[in-house]
Order: structure tokens, then C-alpha cells, then sequence
């Protein structure tokens, strides 16, 4: 098969459906992306697939809690995640859903060929059951004691507190966090695929150059260690599909998760007329390749390839899999104000090329994690994009237009600019391993380079100077030449600006084959226009700021929908509630802050010398004059806490869901300030 007829398929990982699209994940979108446009620039024929991840108990719960069906959550965050991404320029041929036709029946037909191939059994287990609620809990829904540390309310899987792993039945005074009540063990039937039996396969397909070196070595711990058969059931209530010759009994989530791949390339190629089979089939001469976390390795790498080759379908030709994001050094943090939604990043920075370009000069296709240093983020996206690349032409460009009607001179032979062609294979060569730091390094050294020639030459003094109206014109003709080149370089990464671009340049649309296209003699370019700014620090503190009031400042407010926590258990000691020192309090004062988008500025008097200053998330539904004198509760004895504007020393209880809200509390007459709330 000749290199330009490869027919590609790609993907990443199906997000779940419970939660919003953070800057952890847009690290995958994102390396996907670029791998999948700088594909596509290579005259490749590539589908880039998606879909959310809607099936299993935590997502059922969720909607259950919102007081919504399944169905109106999953739609609900679809549109939410479609949107996110699109913000972020990430190019889905197809973003579907798990909770799709053609992923039921896809996923049904797998199942009855790895039964017919002899790979399903079942078995009877014993599985923690709640019986208030009447279902059987997932590990992450029991809670107890940790049977090694004694610390509370530790998950069914492994201690928060002293870092040991067990398995929920070793836990003291087990309680669901459905419902608090305490489980009772109670026998099933399960389905389970016969992993134990794919040894071989595996061992063999791990070994083939489809994993990275890694990734293979973390194989290699798990074969020694011994596979075991894969349960793939779960017991009604489950939100999911029905197995089906098995009523009652449910498909595990990763079971049907990435036949979702499938499922949504199916749908696809009903769009589009594409050949299912072609991209699917045991013999298929197509490639696959997923983009996944380190974290997903087990399920692609051992459960996947397995369930395709035993339900007689081609196995992935690649899995690429990548490390997870700290922000200045550390694990994402909700308190920190680190936890970075998709959303806020759009609103306070806007930018999303600038992300883009961060993230890939980060990446060198290795499972090694990534640091978001803000402040590095910062300077590194003004002083390579705004001050070397975009300089090339804002310092140039404007020449062209005033001074020679807006055309270029013929090209003159050029070192630079044989340089910056010579180096289109090697910067391919980057991007096709994933190792976009490498590429962008060479295309910085470049933009280096082509600077110096701007520099050397200084136009604008020739400008000023009689006679030099020949050399000026191939100078600035040479800088937007190597622009250009630049600009192909840049586009898997900075899609958007490229567009920007070619329109202003008046070129055609840039792709790997038009490196030795070089503008021609007497070719008409458009006025330049300022391209990109640089970004405000105060942009990036006010998306810091608004990561952390969403959690904070705004408790009633924003925090409740917005979590992704399984529904926790409901009982607390009478000696945890006394912690809480709840006051009735008076405000006496009540304003707009500057700047503030959800906060109003309280002062609240609870029988103190001086009244507490709270900063509330109450400003969507109080005109603070009608707030002035209101008595109402709150909390008296939370740590103070620094906000971006000011101290905030409490914070006053409000109600809120769906149906609306914030609606702050109103004690009966006759309480006053100061007394205690018990
Ligand atoms: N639903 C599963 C995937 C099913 S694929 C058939 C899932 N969803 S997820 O929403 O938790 O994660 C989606 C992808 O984002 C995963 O590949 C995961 O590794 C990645 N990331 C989630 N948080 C991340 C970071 N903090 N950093 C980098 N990648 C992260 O897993
Ligand atoms: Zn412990």
C-alpha cells in the first residue's frame, strides 16, 4: 500500500458522562488532535472518532440525585462536552454517545461471538448488597473503617489516609454511601469473559509494537502476576444495556465503552457511506490508533484487544498512551483552584490556541506526566508565539502593503529559507511520533533564525534610506516566505491562527505538499492585521479565582451539580455536627464587589465587636439593598480565607438545585445576633 492511500482511524478516550471537561483531560484531546490534523496535512484519509462514556451506577446515581432520567443527564452534558471541545478547536469527524443504537447492537453481537467461542462463563459471587436501596454496590460505594490505620469513611478499595489497598469486605463497619445503611453480602449469578485464557495472545500482541516500551513493561508485571477472568455483569438497577440472553443482567460499562469506538464510527460511516467492515474486519489493511491515559492501559491493552479477537475483529495497530497533568507542580487541586474547568479557561483566558501550544511543546509521546506551570505558560506563550513567530510578519508585512501596493517581490535565493524547507521531513518526523516538544523546538529555532535575517537586513531602515526600494521589497517578500513555512509547521497545533493566516497571506488552504510552494512573484496579500495578544497574568488569576469560587465562596450555589462524587453516606456523629458552629447573624451591610462576577460583599453581625466580612456567591439572585438588616444563618467557625478580594471570615448557608436558587435562610422572630444555631 503506497503511503498516500493509508486510511486512518483515531481516538481517544470516551470521557465520562458525569462531569465537565478539565484541563487534564483537554491534554489527550489535544495530543490527539494535533496528531490527527498534522495526519490529515500528510494527505491521509483519517476519521477522528469520539463519544461519550453514559453507562454504569455512578452515572445512574447522579441523575437520580439531580432528580432527572439517565437519558436527560447524558444529553445535558453531551451538548456541555461538545462544546468544550469545540472551544478548544479539537475536530471530531464524529462525537456519539455509548447510549446509541448501534453500540447495542453492536455490543450484543460481540458478546453472542465470544460466547459462541467459548470465552464466556458464569460463576456465583458473593457482592455486597444494600438493602434499603435494593442494589448491589460497586467498591467505590461501600465505605468503612480502614482495617489497617482505623481512619473513617475510607473507600471499599484502598485508604485515603495510610495508602493500603484491600478489598471491601475487609473494611470495619462497612456502610453503603448510597444509603448509609450497612450492606449485607448476598449471592449472584455473573457473566464473566474468559481473560484467563487469552494468555498467549496477549503475551505475543503486547510484544508486537503496539505498545510503547513502557506500557509493554507494565504488561509484563500484570502476565506475571497472572490474568484473571474478566467480570462483565452487573445486576439490575444499572443504567446500561441488557445481555441479551440474560434478563435482569447488565453489561459492565467497560464492556460496551469502547465497542462506543466502534459504535460511533458506525455511525459515521452511515453518514458518509463509509465501509464499516473495511476499518473492522480481522484482515482489515486500515490502521487503528487510541490516544489514552496511563491510567485506562489495563482495559485497552488487555480487555480490548482480547474482546476484538475473539468476536473475530481486527485488533488496534497502535495504543498511545500518555501521563497525567499536574498545575504547578501538584495534583489538580478543587482548593487550590486548580482544577481547571474547560469552561473557565475559555471565559477568563479565551485563547485556546494558546493551550494548544503549551500542551504540545510539553508532549514527546512519552506516558511521563506534564506540568501546567501557569506562570511558565505565561511567558513561554508570549515570548514564542507573540514575540518570535507572529513578529516575522507584524514586522514586515506592513511594508508590503504601503510601499508595493500590497505585492511581493520574486524570491531571490535564501539560506533561511532553504533551511526552513529542508526541515520539513524532520519537523514530520516529530509530530508523527507524538513528540511535539522536539518539533516545536526546531520550529522556535527557525523562527530564531528567520528573526536574525529580519534583524541583519532592518528593513525599516531601509525604508527610510533612497534607492534601497528593491532590497526592501525582497526582504520583507524573503520574511513573509519563511512566515509562511512557519505557519505550515505550526498549523496541527494552531489550526486557527493558520486560517488567519492563508486568508491574509491569500493562499491556498496549507497542508505538507505546499512546503515548496513558495509565494510567487507579484502574488497580492491582504493588509496585515494584529494576529494574537499577549496574555494578562490577571486573566490567568481570574480563572484561579473562579476555579476556586465555584467550590468555596459559593457553597449553595454552584457546588452541589457541578460535583462528580458518588452520593456520600448521610450519617455524621452528633460530635461532628457540634463542630459546626452555625450563628444567626444580621447584615449590615451588603455591596457589589468590583470585578466579582458571582460574589456580594456581606458584613455580618453575630454579637461581635466588629462585624465579619463574607464574601457570598449570592450576586445571580439578591439586590444587596434588599439584603440590608435581614437576619439569616451561617458559619461561624470556618478557617478565614483570603480571596482576591479580601478577606472572606464565614459563610452564610443558602439553598439551592435545579429548580433555583441561591435562597439564603430566615430564622424565626425572635432570634437574634449571636445566637447559636444547634
Ligand atoms: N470513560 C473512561 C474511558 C473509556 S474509553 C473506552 C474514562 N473517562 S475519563 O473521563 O475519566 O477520562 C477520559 C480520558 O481523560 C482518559 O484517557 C484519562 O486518562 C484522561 N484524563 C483524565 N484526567 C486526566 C488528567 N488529569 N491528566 C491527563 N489525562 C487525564 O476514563
Ligand atoms: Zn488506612
Amino acid at each position: 500500500m503506497s503511503a498516500s492511500s493509508r486510511k486512518i482511524l483515531v481516538t481517544s478516550a470516551l470521557p465520562y458522562a458525569n462531569g465537565s471537561i478539565h484541563l487534564g483531560h483537554l491534554v489527550e484531546y489535544i495530543q490527539t488532535d494535533i496528531w490527527v490534523r498534522f495526519q490529515k496535512m500528510q494527505g491521509h484519509t483519517v476519521h477522528y472518532v469520539c463519544a461519550d462514556d453514559t453507562h454504569g451506577t455512578p452515572i445512574m446515581l447522579r441523575a437520580e440525585k439531580e432528580g432527572i432520567t439517565p437519558e436527560q443527564l447524558i444529553a445535558k452534558v453531551h451538548t456541555e462536552h461538545y462544546a468544550d471541545f469545540s472551544g478548544f478547536l479539537v475536530e471530531f469527524d464524529n462525537y456519539y454517545s455509548t447510549n446509541a443504537p448501534e453500540n447495542r447492537e453492536l455490543a450484543s453481537n460481540i458478546y453472542l461471538e465470544l460466547k459462541k467461542n467459548g470465552k464466556i462463563a458464569t460463576k456465583t459471587i458473593e457482592q455486597f448488597f444494600d438493602p434499603v436501596k435494593q442494589m448491589f454496590l460497586p467498591d467505590r460505594f461501600i465505605k468503612g473503617e480502614c482495617p489497617k490505620c482505623h481512619a473513617k469513611d475510607q473507600y471499599g478499595d484502598s485508604c485515603e489516609v495510610c495508602g493500603t489497598t484491600y478489598s471491601p469486605t475487609e473494611l470495619i463497619n462497612p456502610y453503603s454511601a448510597v444509603s448509609g445503611a450497612a450492606p449485607v453480602r448476598k449471592e449472584t449469578e455473573h457473566y464473566f469473559f474468559k481473560l484467563s485464557e487469552c494468555g498467549e495472545f496477549l503475551q505475543q500482541w503486547t510484544r508486537s509494537g503496539t505498545l510503547q516500551a513502557e506500557a509493554a513493561n507494565k504488561m509484563g508485571e500484570w502476565f506475571a502476576s497472572g490474568l484473571s477472568d474478566w467480570d462483565i455483569s452487573r445486576d439490575a438497577p444499572y443504567f446500561g444495556f441488557e445481555i441479551p440472553d440474560a434478563p435482569g443482567k447488565y453489561f459492565y460499562v467497560w464492556l460496551d465503552a469502547p465497542i462506543g469506538y466502534m459504535a460511533s464510527f458506525k455511525n459515521l460511516c452511515s453518514r458518509l457511506g463509509l465501509d464499516f467492515d473495511e476499518y473492522w474486519k480481522a484482515d482489515s489493511k486500515t490502521e487503528l490508533y487510541h490516544f489514552i491515559g496511563k491510567d485506562i492501559l489495563y482495559f485497552h491493552a488487555l480487555f480490548w484487544p482480547a474482546t476484538l479477537k475473539y468476536s473475530g475483529h481486527r485488533q488496534p495497530t497502535q495504543i498511545f498512551a500518555h501521563g497525567f497533568l499536574t498545575v504547578n507542580g501538584e495534583k489538580m487541586s478543587k482548593s487550590r483552584g486548580t482544577f481547571i474547568t474547560a469552561g473557565s479557561y475559555l471565559q477568563h483566558v479565551k485563547n485556546p490556541e494558546y493551550l494548544r501550544y503549551y500542551y504540545a511543546a510539553k508532549l514527546n509521546g512519552s506516558m511521563e506526566d506534564i506540568d501546567l506551570n501557569l506562570d511558565d505558560f505565561t511567558a513561554r506563550v508570549n515570548s514564542d508565539l507573540v514575540g518570535k513567530y507572529i513578529n516575522i510578519a507584524s514586522r514586515t508585512a506592513g511594508f508590503i502593503s504601503k510601499r508595493f501596493d500590497g505585492k511581493l517581490a520574486a524570491l531571490a535565493d535564501n539560506a533561511v529559507i532553504t533551511e526552513l524547507r529542508q526541515a520539513a521531513s524532520s519537523i514530520a518526523e516529530c509530530y508523527n511520533t507524538r513528540d511535539y516538544g522536539r518539533a516545536l523546538r526546531e520550529i522556535m529555532a527557525l523562527a530564531d533564525k528567520a528573526n536574525g535575517y529580519v534583524a541583519e537586513h532592518a528593513p525599516w531602515d531601509m525604508a527610510k534610506q533612497a534607492g534601497r526600494e528593491a532590497e526592501l521589497h525582497q526582504v520583507c517578500t524573503a520574511a513573509l516566505e519563511m512566515f509562511r513555512l512557519l505557519t505550515l509547521y505550526l498549523k496541527p497545533v494552531l489550526p486557527k491562527l493558520a486560517g488567519q493566516i492563508e486568508a491574509f497571506l491569500n493562499i491556498a488552504v496549507l497542508d505538507w505538499t505546499q512546503v515548496d510552494n513558495a509565494l510567487p512573484a507579484g502574488h497580492a496579500i491582504a493588509a496585515y492585521q494584529h494576529l494574537i495578544t499577549r496574555i494578562d497574568p490577571k486573566q490567568i488569576e481570574a480563572m484561579i479565582e473562579a476555579n476556586k469560587e465555584s467550590l468555596q465562596a459559593a457553597p449553595a450555589a454552584a457546588a452541589p451539580v457541578a460535583a462528580s462524587a458518588p452520593a456520600e453516606a448521610n450519617y455524621i456523629s452528633i460530635d461532628d455536627f457540634a463542630k459546626v458552629d452555625l450563628r444567626i447573624a444580621r447584615i449590615v451591610t451588603a455591596e457589589h464587589v468590583e470585578g466579582a462576577e458571582k460574589l456580594l460583599r456581606l458584613e455580618l453581625d453575630i454579637g461581635e465587636e466588629k462585624p465579619r466580612q463574607v464574601f457570598a456567591g449570592i450576586k445571580s439572585a439578591y439586590d444587596p439593598a434588599t439584603l440590608q438588616g435581614r437576619l439569616t444563618v451561617m458559619v461561624a467557625n470556618l478557617a478565614p480565607r483570603k480571596m482576591k478580594f479580601g478577606m472572606s471570615e464565614g459563610m452564610v448557608l443558602a439553598a439551592s438545585d435545579e429548580r433555583g436558587g441561591p435562597y439564603i435562610l430566615s430564622p424565626d422572630s425572635g432570634a437574634a445576633p449571636g445566637m447559636r444555631v444547634k
